[in-house]
């Protein structure tokens, strides 16, 4: 059997409402979690801060002003021949705090024009309801995904969204890379996945999964509702593809690259098979964690899940055995080790393109669910030349190996895939640093890591590449 790129296939781009909006505390906005991150650099992380500070610099505040500016800017999403675009709705334009009874009628309106911009130009909206952006309210008040609240005060906000945009959406995504807390130790990605920012003395690993068990059966949740609100619906999980690698053949390092395998993607099982992986429920068993898992909670995984895998493919890492050669139990924090096979880009992401067709095919074996890239892209540092133009070779050259491999999965490989939709396809705040200047786009935005420039935005080389890649359907690469 031969497999082409479908006539359909969803050529787009992807972004994140926080990431490029700004507007943070306009039309009743409230405060996410997003406005309290701080810039931070390659070698500085983000700070966290309790609350919006004086005197910090906050760059999802303004962000690309994209909340002002979306109807020029989907006009040159138009202009690239996008057939969808994908985004996210911020959850504190339509609830500020997150528990309130009713909803931000300015908020919802937001993305009634902006989805109806997009539809006047055949693009078809792809939206993620929960994108590193839930409000601080829910951090500050509830200590975030750790309280089962959590799990009304989210299907009141997807009802609302589901109700609203159901004649405008059809492909959504529940969670965003929900599995980035398998790094616990990791305060970004505790807060950012799950609003948790560990107390003293708390077991975070413990917190970890308990959140994590609230989301699965939010996104289930989500899922069986929004099939009855539409049964044309297309709901997916969404998670953080990068898979691991043994760093030898040896034995022992294979187990830990298959334990460390499990440890990531645990959370896709749940999402795509309705079921916890036995490998985890005898994990959690010898940790006695006695989480706050009923079997309520587990009929609910079943009837809720996804029909399509979303994921974001950015690199890949590898792993080796450590002393533990019984339990392999994998910390994500310390147990990568660098491949000396591929290169990284300066902010020390491994530039993988194989390893896209290699776990397109790792979850269609697993899982048999159609599959949807939405997001992978090079983070890199773009100059713009005496005449205005910004040459990125470096990006065709990144996004067009990817392409090629992502091809290959579906025409040698047999995977069904949905679409493509590159990061940042117009330049904004980096979630992982808030850096500006750690750009992915095809549009140029003018604006640097202190929130400095006119925000003009310009077309790169890489803007009419990935025109006429759209235009070919994926041919003249
Ligand atoms: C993913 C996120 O982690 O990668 C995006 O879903 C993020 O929100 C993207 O922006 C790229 O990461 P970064 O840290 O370079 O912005």
């Amino acid at each position: 059997m031969s497999h082409t790129l479908p006539k359909n296939f969803l050529w787009g781009g992807a972004v994140a409402a926080h990431q490029l909006e700004g507007a943070w505390d306009v039309a009743g906005k409230g405060v996410s979690i997003a406005d309290i991150m701080t810039v931070g650099s390659a070698t500085q992380p983000r700070q966290i801060t309790d609350g919006v500070l004086p005197g910090k610099y906050y760059p999802n505040h303004k962000a690309i002003d994209f909340y002002d500016r979306y109807k020029d800017d989907v006009k040159l999403f138009a202009e690239m021949g996008f057939k969808c675009f994908r985004t996210s709705i911020a959850w504190t334009r339509i609830f500020p705090n997150g528990d309130e009874e009713e909803p931000n009628e300015a908020g919802l309106q937001f993305y009634d024009d902006l989805f109806d911009e997009c539809l006047k130009y055949g693009i078809e909206p792809v939206v993620t309801l929960s994108h590193f952006e839930m409000p601080f309210h829910l951090v500050k008040e509830y200590g975030g995904w750790r309280n089962r609240k959590l799990i009304d005060f989210f299907m009141r906000f997807a009802e609302v969204c589901f109700h609203r945009y159901r004649n405008k959406v059809k492909y959504w995504m529940t969670f965003n890379e929900i599995n980035n807390q398998t790094n616990y130790e990791n305060a970004f990605s505790l807060m950012t996945n799950s609003g948790i920012m560990p107390r003293p003395g708390e077991d975070a690993q413990k917190a970890m999964y308990q959140a994590a068990h609230y989301e699965l059966v939010a996104s289930a949740k989500a899922v069986e509702l929004g099939h009855t609100i539409n049964k044309d619906f297309q709901i997916g999980n969404m998670i953080a593809m990068c898979p691991i690698y043994p760093l030898t053949p040896q034995p022992e390092d294979m187990m830990a690259a298959e334990r460390a395998m499990e440890t990531r993607y645990w959370f896709a099982d749940v999402q795509c098979n309705g079921q916890y992986p036995n490998w985890l429920e005898a994990f959690q068993d010898a940790h006695h964690y006695d989480l706050d898992i009923t079997d309520e909670d587990l009929e609910q995984l079943k009837r809720g899940t996804v029909d399509y895998i979303g994921f974001s493919y950015y690199m890949s890492f590898a792993t080796k055995a450590g002393q533990d050669t019984t339990e392999y139990e994998f910390n994500e924090n310390t147990d990568l080790v660098k491949n000396p096979y591929v290169q990284a880009s300066e902010w020390g992401w491994q530039v993988d393109p194989v390893g896209l067709r290699y776990a397109m095919n790792w979850m269609n074996d697993r899982y048999h669910l159609p599959q949807f890239i939405v997001e992978n892209g090079l983070g890199a540092r773009d100059e713009v030349t005496a005449d205005g133009r910004i040459h990125d070779a470096y990006r065709v050259d990144y996004l067009r190996k990817h392409i090629e491999q992502m091809k290959a999965a579906v025409e040698i490989d047999g995977v069904q895939l949905l679409g493509y939709t590159p990061w940042g396809c117009i330049d904004l705040v980096s979630a992982g640093t808030g850096q500006m200047e750690k750009r992915y786009g095809f549009i140029y935005v003018d604006e640097n890591d202190q929130g400095e420039g006119t925000l003009q935005r310009s077309k790169k080389d890489s803007f009419y590449w990935f025109k006429q890649v759209i235009a070919t359907n994926g041919e003249d690469l």
